[in-house]
């Protein structure tokens, strides 16, 4: 089987790029990680490249004169590991629009909301005091505006009275790590269609579920 290409691009923890590190170890996952870039060089989630064999590249933007300069070389680096997907997993850096263009429909992003709600940074604590009863995750292509772009996979995930950031954010992050896999995985296998500004899931189907909170009881 032919694998789909990944580049992952991180800046901290890394836990996604350790659930897609996990997926593509299955002999049957449609995709494989050609390539780690971290714009820090202190990120946690090198090691986890670096422990499965997977070629990282530390490209910080400090060390170039400027955002042309740093993500030609970004753009250098991906075309020289033949990536075909670009998978943004906790990258904190907004990239330019000529970047997101030249990787266009070929970049995607995981955001700790149910985008559109919540785009931005501190998506718990505002979920939390907005009262809101659902939160979650998207996967979605990137866009040159930010956390804007086709959504391709969202996971939910109940907000309870007595949560804070940090209970919340391991919740979300759990489904984080089911989502940003399964994304992959539609993609690779050729079931993804964006038409309009949406995507279309080829299967789509198979996925029907609904969460409710609170759980309706019985009496
Ligand atoms: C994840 O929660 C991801 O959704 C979020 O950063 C975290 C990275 O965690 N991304 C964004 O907020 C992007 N707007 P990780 O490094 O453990 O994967």
């Amino acid at each position: 089987m032919k694998k789909l290409n990944l580049g992952v691009m991180i800046s901290g923890r890394g836990s996604n790029l350790q659930a897609i590190i996990q997926a593509c170890s299955m002999d049957d996952f449609p995709a494989n990680i050609a390539l780690v870039i971290s714009n820090n060089n202190n990120a946690e989630g090198i090691n986890h490249a670096s422990d499965s064999q997977i070629p990282v590249n530390i490209i910080e933007e400090e060390s170039y004169p400027d955002r042309v300069a740093f993500e030609k070389k970004i753009t250098e680096a991906l075309n020289f590991a033949e990536v075909e997907l670009v998978c943004l997993a906790g990258f904190m850096k907004i990239l330019s629009k000529n970047f997101i263009n030249e990787w266009y429909d070929k970049i995607i992003n995981i955001h700790p909301s149910l985008l559109p709600s919540f785009k931005g940074l501190d998506t718990h604590s505002r979920a939390i005091s907005e009262g809101a009863k659902i939160t979650g995750c998207s996967v979605h292509y990137v866009r040159p505006a930010v956390d804007e772009g086709p959504i391709i996979v969202q996971g939910a995930v109940p907000i309870f009275p007595e949560d804070t950031p940090d209970t919340l954010s391991k919740r979300v992050l759990e489904a984080e790590h089911k989502c940003y896999p399964l994304a992959i995985k539609l993609i690779a296998q050729g079931r993804v269609k964006v038409i309009s500004g949406r995507t279309i899931i080829d299967g789509h189907d198979q996925f029907s579920e609904t969460l409710i909170n609170p759980k309706i009881l019985k009496n």
